[in-house]
């Protein structure tokens, strides 16, 4: 018998179908996802667009490394001309969003030839050596030898004093996610843009989390008016199928030489055409502003409820959290019960990623349910 090393605890579910906003279980309940897979399901289960651009590759060649062309990357490549940021020209594919974090490090301990790196409290940025050293919380950390990384305070525009001429990068979540949906102020990021100019360093945004319309703008970042040298991304982009990417400036990526980096799956044909499946959900179906709207809705609905047990409702589009004065565990697990699947950020956070789809209803639904759970009721 093999089994699963239980990095994490079970829900006691088996999903089997997922379709839309929806996912059922095998007995044939279905749930409303505001989970959807740590936010990977933001285009919906099954986005009809990325299914047919992966299908029609599987038709054709699954596996091509970027030594060769491939059709299926240049229209990925050309749907992303439509959407990334000014001056992010230049991009690399990996699978997933800490590898995504991991080769911005090295681009810019490469283009700067320093060792230094600032991060913030309350960061997440993955979980490898690399981006785990720019992970805040010790619970992850503990144990592993990682690189000297200096943490500043998230929003306080005085930690760029932190950013010297030693520093290759600093690394930011617009919004941050795992440590319980805390957007970032534009004055302090404004700051730190400061500080990376005048110390000629590198500033990452990591958009994994925030990235891809699920804040209502394609990129959060923009919505503060501060340019990042080097963006990730990753969990939707591929409408759920396993891909990340890296965007970054000229400056950043001219000192790489060939065989610098490299991955055997990175930018495969089939994560290519679930990007420009992706892209074309983004675009032809306007998700941002619809993620604006719903998400405007149910913060709305989730302020108006009136509970002792809540403390903030804060977030920004579809990326919500909802701070209790108790642990989040048995609302998680009530929810279930009720049909509703959402996740925790860190102990007393109820964390909400629902696809860009779901409807007023729905809204409706996710509100009333977890006030009824709150109520106790
Ligand atoms: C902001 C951010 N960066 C990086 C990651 C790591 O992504 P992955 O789990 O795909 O490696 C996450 C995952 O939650 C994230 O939220």
């Amino acid at each position: 018998m093999v089994s699963l090393i239980s990095f994490y605890g079970s829900r006691g579910l088996k999903l089997v179908r997922g379709e839309g906003q929806y996912v059922w279980d095998s007995e044939g309940k279905r749930y409303l996802d505001a989970h959807t897979g740590h936010g990977a399901a933001f285009l919906g289960h099954r986005p009809p667009r990325v299914v047919e651009a992966i299908r029609e590759q599987m038709d054709s060649i699954m596996v091509v490394t970027p030594s060769f062309v491939s059709e299926s990357m240049e229209k990925c490549l050309s749907s992303l001309r439509q959407i990334l940021p000014k001056g992010l020209d230049h991009v690399y594919f990996q699978n997933s969003g800490t590898e995504a974090v991991e080769l911005a490090l090295k681009l810019a301990f490469k283009a700067t030839g320093r060792k230094g790196v600032v991060a913030f409290m309350g960061s997440f940025h993955g979980r490898t050596l690399g981006s785990l050293s720019v992970t805040w919380n010790p619970k992850y950390r503990r144990g592993y030898p990682l690189i000297d990384v200096r943490f500043g305070r998230f929003n306080d525009p005085s930690s760029a004093d932190l950013i010297d001429g030693e520093v290759a990068a600093v690394i930011v979540e617009p919004v941050q996610g795992e440590s319980g949906v805390r957007p970032s102020a534009p004055e302090f990021l404004r700051e730190v843009r400061r500080a990376c100019d005048e110390h000629s360093c590198a500033l990452i945004f990591d958009e994994v989390q925030s990235g891809f319309g699920r804040t209502g703008e394609v990129w959060s970042h923009l919505r503060r008016g501060v340019e990042p040298d080097i963006m990730t991304a990753g969990k939707s982009m591929g409408g759920g199928f396993p891909v990340s990417m890296v965007a970054a400036k000229e400056w950043v990526v001219s000192p790489l030489k060939g065989g610098e980096h490299g991955s055997t799956h990175g930018g495969n044909p089939l994560a290519c055409a679930a990007v420009y499946g992706g892209v074309s959900t983004l675009i032809e179906e306007d998700v941002p502003s619809k993620a604006s709207r719903r998400g405007e809705e149910l913060a709305k609905r989730l302020k108006d409820m009136e509970s002792r047990l809540v403390r903030e409702v804060r977030g920004e589009g579809l990326m919500i959290g909802v701070e209790l004065r108790t642990d989040v565990g048995p609302v998680l697990r009530a929810l279930q019960q009720r049909g509703i699947l959402a996740l925790r950020a860190g102990r007393t956070v109820l964390r909400l990623l629902p696809p860009y789809l779901i409807t007023e209803e729905d809204v409706g639904r996710i509100a009333e349910e977890i006030e009824g759970v709150l109520r106790g009721g």
